[in-house]
């Protein structure tokens, strides 16, 4: 089977990290004939310096046409003045809303390796794997009235507006059901229904949608607040966490700080399966930056591009056998003492981007 991939490395550690992925995938073509077909394209300042776009007509063609994305990074000083429309974050904005990007999986695993330099107590993270799905094109980012008003006696009024709809509640939390069908079959949904009229709606919803879909998974509610406490207090009594876009974007923050650095953290974001193929438009990108302050000196950590491309393997590809085992690659070699410089720590070996990748490409 062919299996078509758009790499967008973007600007700064993007590209490098993203060329470990490229070895990774010519190793799967080669020794394990996975039929991948790659294409690259330009996003961000990158884009912005060849073309005046952020991304061009033809890469958004690619990437609304391939079974799934792979998003490096984008930004950097260099852009920074840039007109507002041409930015480089325009660019992955703009592939989000084309490719209808709704839910966003943003998962906390805590690598046993790794659970000492926690800024938590080691036990509480331990085999830590939590999968947070944030709805991401929705709510008070998004919704109608956006402004703000100059009231005309010294004083201006800001206003953003909270708004979901029951199709928008539903389909985000059909995404959690069933990828908790495929993990512990526990999700906790995360609202303030006590005092939004949003949060009441979206209970209600997800109760409903569990009731109609997917009663054999175990529901959960919690106040978004006190769920924020718990994933400090004993975060592995969570599985799956279905939340809003403004509570997602913050408890998906906390969550990550559970796990250690920037460089470690994986991102996937789906659309709506196709009407005909079942097919979900897919992007799939690490949670950090372009990391200007230590691009082009081969020391970027790889491994949180390579985790999203395992996240392609699992949830595009459904190549579930695959992505356990690059998973279990990232553990071993962190497992075996190798860590880049943002994770190092005393008495471990320190190594560069390329030779994390060659050591979890070896496993
Ligand atoms: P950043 O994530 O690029 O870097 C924050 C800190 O973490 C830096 O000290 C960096 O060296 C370190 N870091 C990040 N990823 C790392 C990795 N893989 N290995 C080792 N260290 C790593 O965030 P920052 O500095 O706030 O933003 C830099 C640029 O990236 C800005 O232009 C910003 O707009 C852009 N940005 C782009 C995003 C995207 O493309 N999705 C997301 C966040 C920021
Ligand atoms: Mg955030």
């Amino acid at each position: 089977a062919t299996r078509k991939l758009l790499l967008l490395p973007g600007d700064g550690i993007g590209p490098e990290a993203m060329a470990q992925v490229t070895r990774l995938i010519d190793v799967l073509n080669s020794d394990f004939n996975a039929g991948f077909e790659t294409q690259t394209g330009l996003v961000g300042g990158s884009a912005y310096d060849a073309h005046g776009q952020s991304i061009s007509e033809e890469d958004m063609k690619l990437a609304l046409a391939a079974d799934a994305v792979l998003f490096g990074a984008v930004g950097g000083p260099k852009w920074d003045s840039v007109p507002y429309e041409v930015r480089p974050e325009a660019g992955l904005l703009r592939l989000r809303k084309d490719m209808e990007l709704f839910a966003n999986l943003r998962p906390a695993i805590c690598y046993p390796a790794l659970a000492a330099s926690s800024s938590l107590k080691p036990e509480v993270v331990e085999g830590l794997d939590i999968l947070i799905v944030r709805e991401l094109t929705g709510g008070v980012y998004f919704g109608d009235p956006k402004e703000i008003i100059d009231l005309g006696n010294g004083q201006k009024r800001g206003i953003d507006t909270q708004v979901y709809d029951t199709f928008e509640i539903e389909r985000i939390s059909g995404v959690a059901f069933e990828l908790a069908r495929t993990r512990q079959n526990k999700v906790c949904s995360m609202e303030k229904h006590n005092v939004m009229k949003s949060g009441v709606l979206w209970k209600e919803v997800v109760s409903a949608t569990h009731k109609a879909k997917y009663s054999d998974v175990e529901l959960t509610h919690m106040l978004a607040d006190a769920g924020g406490m718990q994933l400090v207090r004993w975060p592995k009594q969570f599985d799956v966490i279905v939340t809003d876009n403004l509570f997602g974007d913050m408890l998906s923050d906390v969550a990550a700080m559970l796990t250690g650095s920037l460089g470690m953290l994986p991102s996937a974001s789906l659309g709506a399966p196709d009407g005909v193929t079942g097919k979900r438009k897919a992007l799939y990108e690490p949670v950090h930056g372009s990391a200007p302050d230590i691009a082009g000196q081969g020391v970027a950590n790889p491994i949180a591009m390579i985790a999203s491309f395992a996240m392609c393997l699992r949830y595009s590809f459904n190549m579930i056998e695959e992505a356990d085992r690059l998973e279990k690659a990232i553990a071993e070699v962190l497992n075996d003492g190798l860590r880049t410089k943002d994770i190092m720590s005393e008495g471990m070996n320190e190594v560069g981007t390329e030779a994390m990748g060659d050591a979890i490409i070896a496993k």
